[in-house]
């Protein structure tokens, strides 16, 4: 095997306008590097499923935390970032509220929330700002049963709190926190049998999990339904599928071995970090076949990707999200049959180094 391909750098965000035609080539002829000391970036699909169905020997504790190591401090470690028994436990308390069929009753507020904002569009309106970045937050609120009276804080809210790192020191985490207390003392069932902190962690992580990934798989649906000339609303839900595979919004994965081994043919030490590039095997003509990059929301197994990630952490807001993709593309095709991008569209890319959508989607209407 020759290693001509340069190491994948997931930090390094100049490769991520379009990362494909790298991943492709790391593929082919280098499928573990090492970018940095200790990191061993992994981008075929046999070998990312195998990281992230294994917690025993890849952990996700701390993953991305920047709160003392400490056993009280475990109970401000988000849900992905804890590993067995402390995961399987609130895990199971929290899944049942995220089951898809209760999750189902909430279609006709989304459709209500979509519905407002699209009616808003004017002519050569930016469909990530008027509405791939909005409608998640509103759905999330709606979600996690926000009072009109805190809607406006809530928006502020969710549009600010982003990432895991350092969310406590930020200016509005005082009144977040009073809001989070009272709703879990009230409303919010599914906290109700969580202590305080891990309430109030698990409502906080709801935002940084939920609110950019959806922006972001919006956007890349939109732009995907569009440059595809697919803009119909027969066969969503598979289109919706193979958006996410071929464009998901979280990039990678990382873990942390637990004891020496190998991933692929590599040895890791315990301790080292292995990145799982989720965008790669998605893309993998091992898994794929030969039209891996192609649009076909016909292929078989479409839903077998991995945008969601796999194994015990795999994404629980799945349903909300396959939901919440459904009922946005239903009410801008029904109202909006004729939506174009606007000529000379350039893809450029938000997110963090983990993360990828479109900046911004300027449409013409009709
Ligand atoms: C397109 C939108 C979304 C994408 C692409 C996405 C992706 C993911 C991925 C890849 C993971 C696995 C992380 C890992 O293995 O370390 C994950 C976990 C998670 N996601 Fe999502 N997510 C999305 C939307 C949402 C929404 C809307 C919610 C909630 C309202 C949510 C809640 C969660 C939670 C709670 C976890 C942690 C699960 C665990 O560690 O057991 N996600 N998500």
């Amino acid at each position: 095997m020759t290693t001509s391909a340069p190491a994948f750098n997931p930090l390094d965000l100049s490769h991520s306008e379009d990362p494909y035609p790298r991943l492709a080539a790391l593929r082919r002829e280098r499928p573990v590097s090492t970018p940095l000391p200790g990191w061993h970036v992994v981008v075929r699909d046999a070998d990312v499923r195998a990281v992230l169905a294994d917690p025993a020997l890849w952990s996700s504790r701390r993953n991305n935390s920047s709160v003392p190591d400490t056993p009280e401090a475990d109970r401000e470690l988000a849900l992905s970032q804890l590993d067995p028994p402390a995961h399987t436990r609130l895990r199971r308390l929290l899944s049942p509220a995220f089951a898809r069929t209760v999750v189902a009753e909430l279609e006709p507020v989304v459709r209500e929330r979509a519905e407002a904002l699209a009616g808003r569009f004017e002519q050569d309106t930016d469909l990530v700002g008027a509405f791939a970045a909005p409608l998640p937050r509103a759905v999330l609120a709606a979600f996690c049963g926000v009072d009109d009276a805190d809607a406006a804080d809530y928006d502020r809210w969710a549009a600010t709190f982003t990432d895991l790192l350092g969310h406590r020191a930020h200016a509005e985490w005082p009144a977040f926190e009073r809001w989070a207390l009272r709703e879990t003392e009230g409303r919010v069932r599914v906290l109700q049998q969580l202590d305080r902190t891990e309430a109030v962690t698990f409502l906080h992580f709801l935002i940084v999990a939920g609110v950019p990934n959806l922006r972001h798989a919006l956007g890349n649906l939109v732009l995907r339904l569009l440059s595809e000339d697919h803009w119909r609303a027969e066969g969503l839900p598979e289109a919706i599928e193979e958006s996410l595979r071929l464009d998901p919004p979280a990039l990678w994965q990382m873990r942390t071995a637990t004891r020496d081994t190998t991933v692929g043919d590599s040895p890791v030490r315990a301790g080292e970090r292995v990145v799982a590039v989720v965008a790669s095997a998605n893309r993998d003509p091992a898994r794929w076949g030969a039209n891996a990059d192609a649009f076909r929301p016909d292929r078989p197994g479409v839903r077998a990707h991995l945008a969601f990630g796999k194994g015990p952490h795999a994404c629980l807001g799945a349903s909300l999200t396959r939901l919440q993709l459904r009922v946005a593309a239903e009410v801008l095709i029904g109202r909006y049959p004729k939506l174009r991008l606007a000529p000379g569209f350039r893809f450029r890319r938000a997110g963090d180094f983990m993360s990828r959508g479109p900046a911004a989607l300027p449409v013409h209407l009709e």
